[in-house]
């Protein structure tokens, strides 16, 4: 695993160049997506790259990494609203090409969307946050590193995490779908980004101690390809373990 230590604003600036030149190169690219607070500055400087013509959104095919169950598509904290109103609305991407699993009985069916992933190539690269326990997209401690997308409860942890987008910490769901460990491991290329105090224990761990079911995001030490971008707070765990 590469591990880059910068400024949010630099992270920023890397992820969203080197998204940009694999659409540069291949029009018909796949992007994996994540929401969360930490890819926001991302998207805005695809945006902002879009709006200066530097990029074209046209023929890009996206997959999310998950949804909550329960919230309506125009609810203000589903995943489909998130990137619509972070990315999709604002660049010319067909809207028919951005997947989001869903167990509702409609073409995103979250029992086939490994199957449409692979069916559409496969993800080119795939951009993850990291949960303070270690979770990547909604893979739970304990989720088995072979999981494809499937149905979770959330942990505690999560739903207090995830409690400050919502009105009260009651409101946030109990379940989510989510791409699998494996989903996440089929990924051509992977790109997680962290940033804050909050972080740097999963980090420490995810980097520095032996892959286990028990920090999710620690498989992805058996990826051949994987960027991990902190900012100074989210990697001083570890780096004061390397010193
Ligand atoms: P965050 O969430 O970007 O809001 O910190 C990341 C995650 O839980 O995967």
């Amino acid at each position: 695993m590469e591990l880059i230590i910068a400024t949010k604003e630099e992270i920023n600036k890397l992820v969203s160049e080197e998204i940009i030149e694999l659409i540069n190169k291949n029009n018909h690219c796949i992007l994996g997506l994540a929401t969360g607070s930490t890819p926001i500055g991302v998207y805005d400087l695809l945006v902002k790259a879009y709006n200066d013509k530097r990029v074209s959104f046209k023929d890009v095919t996206s997959f999310n990494l998950d949804e909550y169950v329960g919230l309506e598509e125009t609810h203000n904290q589903s995943y489909r609203y998130f990137m619509n109103s972070h990315l999709f609305d604002h660049v010319d991407i067909n809207i028919d090409n951005t997947h989001i699993p869903s167990n509702k009985d409609d073409s995103n069916n979250y029992k086939i969307y490994d199957e449409k992933i692979k069916n559409a190539g496969g993800i080119d690269i795939q951009l993850l946050g990291i949960g303070s326990n270690g979770h990547i997209a909604f893979n739970e401690p304990g989720t088995p590193f072979n999981t494809k997308t499937h149905i979770v409860s959330l942990k505690e942890s999560t739903i207090n995490d995830n409690a400050r987008f919502f009105s009260s910490k009651d409101e946030v769901p109990k379940e989510a779908i989510s791409m699998g460990l494996e989903s996440i491991m089929n990924a051509k290329r992977v790109v997680l980004i962290a940033y804050g105090k909050n972080k740097q224990e999963a980090i420490y761990k995810m980097m520095a101690l032996e892959p286990s079911e028990d920090l999710p995001a620690s498989i992805l030490q058996n990826h051949p390809n994987v960027t991990i971008y902190c900012d100074e707070e989210a990697s001083e765990l570890l780096v004061n373990n390397l010193k």
